[in-house]
C-alpha cells in the first residue's frame, strides 16, 4: 500500500497542470496507464483557443460558445472560463511552451502569436504549436514536472477502480478514500491512498468503431466514477469530427479542423462542393452540422468518404503550417499541396462526463474530476473547437486552488487488498477482442451520428448481454489491462445509450430521426445517469 496526498489519474493536459500545481503542498502520484505523454493531449493539432488579440473580446469567445452549444451551455462557467484562458495561457508560456509565432506585418522583424481559426470561431483566437500543439504541451509540462521531486509518476499502471468508504462500508457520507490499480509490470493490483484523488483520465472515443482518438481513450474515469456513485452528465453528447484521414493504413488520423480554417474546401468525390447547402458558413460551420452534413452526403451518394481541398494554398505555407499532416499524408502517398485528401467523421470528443462544479468537486468528497473526463457545463450540446485544452487549463488551476482552500479532512481506515479471481482463460484474449468489436461496433451502427429510438432500444438490449458476460469474466479470471478495458467501454456505451434515450429531442450532436427538431422545454436540461443504489 501506497501513501500520497494527491493521486492523480492520467498524464494528460488535466492531470499534468494539476499535478505542477500541488507539487509544493504536498507528495504528488501521477497514475498512468501508457508511457507518461500518451493521451489525447499529445494528439491535439488545433490548438487552445483564448482571446488574446485586440480585434477579438471575451464577449465574442462566449457568444460563439454559446452558440455552437445549441443552447445547453452553462452561461456562468462559459464566461468564467473563457475570462481565465489568457492567465493561464501566460502560464503554460511561462512553463516553457512555445507556441507559432508570425512576423507582425511593417514591423522591421517584431513577432506576435499566430492565431489559427477553426469552425463556429468569428475570429482568430486558436494559438497553436504548427499542427503539433499537443506534443509541445505535453512536453513543456512533463519537462518542468521532472525538475519536480515531490512528483512520482507510475507508468503502466492501470487504475481499476476507486476506494470509497461507501464501498468499505462506512457509515457516513461517501468520500474517495483512493484507488486500486494494476501493475502492468508484474500483473500485481496495488493500493494508492489519497486524501485527494483526480480523476483525469480523458475520454472514451474507442468505444466506437472509427474514431481519432488514441488507444487510451477507452472511458475509464468515467465507468470508474459511475461505479463509485457519481453523477455522469450529458453522454449522448459525443462529438464527432468531421475530418478524420480515410485511408486504409492510418489508424486514426486526425486532419485538422485549421486545415479549414485556412481555406480548406469539403467537395463531394466527384469535386462538387457541398456545405453551402447545410450552413452559410459553409466548410467552417460548427462540427455537428459538418458531420452530419458529410454522413448524409456519403449516404446519399454511397461514397466511402469526401474530400477536403487545400491544393489552392501556396506548397510552401502548406509545409510549414501543417508539418505532420503534410508528411504523414505523403508518407502514404496523398501530396496535399496538389490533390484533395480522402476524409471521413469519426468519433472525436466526449462533451458530457463525471458532473463537476467549476472547482472540479464531483458529487463524491475528496473526487475531484478535470479535463475531457468531466462535464462542467462550458461545452452544452456540442462544443466548440479548441475549448478543451483551455477547460482542462482553467479547472486544473480551480481544482488545486479549492484543495488548497478547503482540504478534505483525512480518514484513517483500514482499507482492504484487492480481491480478484485467480484463474487463467486460454480463451480470454478471443472472448474479449471480440467483445470489444461487437461493441465498437454497434455503437456505430446504432449510436453514431444519426440515431432513432429503435436503433437506441436494440442498442441497449445487446449491451446488457454483453455486460452480463464481461462480469463473469471480471470475477472469474485474474484482470488485465484489456478485460478492464473492455468492462469499462461495456459501462460507457451503456452510458451514452441511456442519456440518449433520456433526451426526446434533437439537439446539437445528438440528432435522432425520431424527433428531428430542438425542443425548448430542453434547452436547459441536462441528462444525469447514476449507478442505482
Ligand atoms: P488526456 O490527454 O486524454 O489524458 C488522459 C490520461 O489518462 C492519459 O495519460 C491516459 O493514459 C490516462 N488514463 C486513462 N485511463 C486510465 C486508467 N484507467 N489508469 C491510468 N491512466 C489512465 N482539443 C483542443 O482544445 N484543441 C485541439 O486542437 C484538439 N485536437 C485534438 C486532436 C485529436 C487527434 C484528439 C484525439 C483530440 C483533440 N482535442 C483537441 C481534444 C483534447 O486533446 C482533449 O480533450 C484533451 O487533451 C484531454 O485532456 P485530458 O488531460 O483530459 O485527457
Ligand atoms: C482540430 O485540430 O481539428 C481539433 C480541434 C479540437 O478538437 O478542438
Amino acid at each position: 500500500m501506497k501513501h500520497f496526498d494527491f493521486l492523480v489519474l492520467g498524464s494528460g493536459i488535466a492531470g499534468l497542470s494539476f499535478a505542477l500545481k500541488m507539487s509544493p503542498r504536498g507528495r504528488v502520484a501521477i497514475v498512468t496507464k501508457k508511457q507518461r505523454a500518451e493521451s489525447n493531449t499529445n494528439y491535439a493539432q488545433g490548438g487552445i483557443a483564448a482571446v488574446t488579440s485586440k480585434e477579438d473580446s471575451f464577449e465574442l469567445h462566449v457568444r460563439d460558445t454559446l452558440e455552437a452549444g445549441a443552447g445547453l451551455c452553462h452561461e456562468g462557467v462559459v464566461r468564467s472560463i473563457i475570462e481565465e484562458g489568457p492567465a493561464r495561457i501566460a502560464e503554460l508560456i511561462e512553463l516553457g511552451m512555445r507556441f507559432s509565432e508570425r512576423e507582425i506585418p511593417r514591423s522591421h522583424g517584431l513577432k506576435e502569436l499566430d492565431l489559427g481559426k477553426e469552425g463556429g470561431h468569428s475570429k482568430r483566437r486558436i494559438l497553436h504549436a504548427q499542427d503539433v500543439t499537443g506534443r509541445e504541451i505535453e512536453h513543456a509540462l512533463l519537462s518542468a514536472i521532472a525538475a519536480q521531486p515531490n512528483i512520482e509518476i507510475f507508468e503502466d499502471h492501470f487504475a481499476i477502480d476507486l476506494i470509497t468508504s461507501q464501498k468499505l462500508g462506512c457509515a457516513g457520507e461517501n468520500r474517495c478514500l483512493g484507488v486500486y490499480v494494476l501493475n502492468k509490470n508484474n500483473g500485481r493490483v496495488e493500493t494508492i491512498v489519497a486524501s485527494n484523488v483526480l480523476l483525469a483520465t480523458g475520454g472514451c472515443g474507442k468505444v466506437y468503431l472509427y474514431t481519432t482518438n488514441p488507444d487510451i481513450a477507452t472511458g475509464d474515469g468515467v465507468a470508474m466514477a459511475y461505479r463509485a456513485g457519481a453523477a455522469i452528465a450529458n453522454m449522448e453528447f459525443i462529438q464527432f469530427h468531421p475530418t478524420c484521414l480515410y485511408h486504409p493504413k492510418a489508424k486514426s488520423f486526425l486532419i485538422s479542423e485549421a486545415v479549414r480554417g485556412e481555406g480548406g474546401v469539403l467537395k463531394t468525390v466527384v469535386g462538387a462542393e457541398f456545405m453551402d447547402k447545410y450552413h452559410p458558413l459553409k466548410s467552417l460551420a460548427p462540427r455537428d452540422i459538418v458531420a452530419r452534413a458529410i454522413d448524409i452526403e456519403m449516404k446519399k451518394s454511397g461514397a466511402d468518404h469526401m474530400l477536403l481541398d487545400i491544393t489552392h494554398k501556396p506548397a510552401d505555407f502548406l509545409k510549414e503550417r501543417f508539418p505532420n499532416i503534410y508528411s504523414t499524408c505523403l508518407r502514404l502517398g496523398i501530396d496535399i499541396t496538389k490533390e484533395a485528401i480522402p476524409v471521413v467523421p469519426a468519433a472525436h470528443y466526449q462533451c458530457g462526463g463525471v458532473l463537476t462544479n467549476l472547482h472540479g468537486e464531483t458529487e463524491i468528497p475528496g473526487l475531484y474530476a478535470v479535463g475531457e473526463v468531466a462535464c462542467t457545463g462550458l461545452h452544452g450540446a456540442n462544443r466548440l473547437a479548441s475549448n478543451s485544452l483551455l477547460e482542462a487549463l482553467v479547472l486544473a488551476h480551480h481544482a488545486a486552488a479549492q484543495i488548497l482552500a478547503q482540504p478534505v479532512p483525512e480518514m484513517r481506515i483500514e482499507i482492504p487488498g484487492w480481491q480478484s479471481g485467480h484463474a487463467h482463460n486460454p480463451d480470454e484474449l478471443v472472448v474479449v477482442s471480440h467483445n470489444w468489436d461487437e461493441i465498437r461496433r454497434l455503437m456505430w451502427d446504432y449510436v453514431g451520428i444519426v440515431r432513432t429510438n429503435k436503433r437506441l432500444q436494440r442498442a441497449k438490449s445487446r449491451i446488457a448481454n454483453l455486460q452480463e458476460e464481461i462480469q463473469e469474466y471480471y470475477w472469474d479470471f485474474i484482470v488485465t489491462s484489456d478485460l478492464l478495458e473492455l468492462r469499462n467501454i461495456a459501462t460507457v456505451a451503456e452510458l451514452i445509450v441511456n442519456s440518449a434515450l433520456q433526451r426526446p429531442e434533437s439537439r446539437g450532436l445528438h440528432y435522432n430521426l425520431d424527433y428531428p427538431v430542438p425542443d425548448p422545454e430542453w434547452a436547459q436540461r441536462d441528462t444525469f445517469v447514476r449507478k442505482p443504489a
